[in-house]
């Protein structure tokens, strides 16, 4: 009974927020007063036994992405996360984790009017072209353990699980086919070129299923996509360039496949707001175009990117959260991280990153910092270390051959620091191996001729 209920509830706030959104994609505005900003997480927890994913084995990394930005399209959108990830168990904290695939726009619909007009339930050509695309892609659906494409019968697509139907942008006494819903569906298969049919779909979300083969290029047709989120599947190929075409795209969600080879730097120059790139086999320089995104987040975790952070790094204006974690990048440091000003979460670690730290005075709101795993050296100063709002700075793991008292990991203090494995004379679990001498002997020859 309760699992009917919440069903019944998801699909209703499903289609209020499916409403809302094509009205604010239509630029009507919305109905009701307008909610809370958009909170969304990338789960700061663990998935618990029963899910799927922890087959997988991912632990998660968390970040925490408050104040989804302010764009009125993103903001009366979608699915709560609890929605999208009903079995993950948030009490159970754990810290060294990973990139957890799937955060969505979270949101609270308290406003379930009844549509005006009510679409009619007619069909019409546009569902007649999508029963023919759902129909190929129930072909291409090799197992189904949970049977959820088991009611894909019949020319009722609306009816069909995981569809979602709302009256047409241009036409509203059509009813369309504008989102898809298949998450933790468990589904092994493919994406066929009949997808393309489906050209009035806003919202596709098939993540944590096995989904596999490449991203068709039919889908160059579908220009509403507002929010494609195909994570922890077993998609493969060169980064999925259709996606650059699609004009309304915000938030777009290739976490946990096989994708490799370069970014296209098209993707920085699209207006998008959330871009999660984390743990495929992408392998390139990071575009010099990163500057000119107005993203709020980024992954780069986990995937085999190398070179410098280009220095237009600084220019990221909205940018709250970015994870460079595991990847070969290294070199210089970037210098102008400490120009963005609304950065939240900055995780460096686990790279080749070598120099000194530059000037972080800037990052008046960061919370999280972690550069360690990297060769950096030279002195920690105040200057990080008391940052306003800081709760988390690890640099262990590095060359740093000096600190400032305010750095120095303390029971009493209230930000979590981690000063290990440096070469820090005086603290404990250190490395006493020769790059630590070379840095020592460098460091009392500076204290000598200063
Ligand atoms: C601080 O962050 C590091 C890694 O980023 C993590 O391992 C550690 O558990 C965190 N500490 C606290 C107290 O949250
Ligand atoms: C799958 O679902 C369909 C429709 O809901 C139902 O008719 C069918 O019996 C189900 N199959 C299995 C194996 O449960
Ligand atoms: C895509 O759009 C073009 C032009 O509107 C159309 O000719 C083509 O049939 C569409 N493709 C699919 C797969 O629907
Ligand atoms: C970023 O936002 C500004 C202001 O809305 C807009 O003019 C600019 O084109 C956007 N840049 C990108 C790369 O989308
Ligand atoms: C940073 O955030 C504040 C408060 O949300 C906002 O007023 C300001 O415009 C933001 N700064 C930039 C550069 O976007
Ligand atoms: C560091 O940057 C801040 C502004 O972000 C500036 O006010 C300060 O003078 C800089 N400090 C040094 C030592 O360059």
């Amino acid at each position: 009974m309760a699992n009917i209920q919440r069903a019944h509830q998801r699909r209703r706030s499903l289609a209020s927020s499916m409403r809302s959104l094509m009205m604010s994609i239509m630029g009507v505005g919305v109905r009701g007063p307008i909610r809370t900003p958009c909170h969304f997480q990338i789960w700061h927890g663990n998935f618990t036994a029963t899910t799927s994913l922890s087959l997988f084995g991912f632990s998660l990394l968390a970040i925490s992405i408050s104040a989804y930005t302010n764009k009125l399209a993103i903001r009366n959108y979608a699915f709560s996360s609890a929605h999208l990830f009903p079995e993950i168990d948030t009490t159970n904290v754990e810290d060294d984790a990973l990139l957890a695939p799937a955060p969505a726009p979270e949101i609270e619909f308290r406003n379930d009017e009844p549509l005006t007009p009510p679409p009619t339930r007619k069909t019409n050509e546009r569902l007649k072209k999508a029963y023919v695309a759902f129909q190929a892609w129930k072909k291409a659906i090799h197992s189904d353990p949970l049977n959820i494409t088991g009611n894909w019968v019949g020319e009722d697509v609306c009816s069909y699980n995981g569809v979602y139907c709302a009256p047409a942008l241009d036409d509203p006494t059509l009813n369309v086919v504008a989102g898809i819903d298949l998450n933790n569906a468990d589904i092994a298969g493919s994406l066929p070129e009949e997808l393309g049919h489906l050209q009035d779909i806003a919202l596709f979300h098939i993540n944590s299923n096995r989904f596999c083969g490449v991203i068709p290029e039919s889908l160059l047709n579908l220009t509403l996509v507002h929010e494609y989120d195909i994570s922890n599947n077993r998609f493969v190929g060169r980064f999925p360039s259709v996606v650059l075409t699609w004009p309304n795209l915000k938030y777009l969600d290739l976490r946990f496949n096989d994708f490799e080879g370069p970014l296209p730097p098209e993707l920085f120059e699209k207006d998008l707001d959330a871009i999660f790139l984390n743990n495929n086999r992408f392998s390139s320089f990071i575009p010099d175009t990163i500057g000119k995104s107005n993203a709020s987040v980024i992954t780069f975790a986990y995937n085999n990117f190398k070179g410098c952070i280009p220095s237009s790094f600084g220019n990221m204006k909205n940018l709250n959260e970015i994870v460079f974690v595991g990847n070969n990048l290294g070199g210089c440091f970037p210098q102008d991280v400490g120009k963005i000003e609304n950065l939240t979460v900055l995780d460096l670690s686990d790279n080749g990153f070598e120099g000194t730290l530059p000037n972080l005075s800037g990052l008046k709101k960061v919370e999280v910092i972690d550069v360690s795993h990297n060769k950096l050296s030279g002195y920690v100063s105040n200057t990080v270390c008391q940052l306003p709002s800081l709760k988390n700075f690890t640099f262990s793991h590095n060359y740093f051959y000096g600190e400032a008292q305010s750095c120095v990991p303390s029971l009493n203090s209230l930000v979590a620091m981690d000063d290990s494995y440096n070469c820090l004379s005086g603290r404990k679990d250190q490395n006493d191996n020769s790059p630590c001498g070379l840095q020592q002997a460098l460091w009392r020859r500076q204290r000598e001729w200063p």
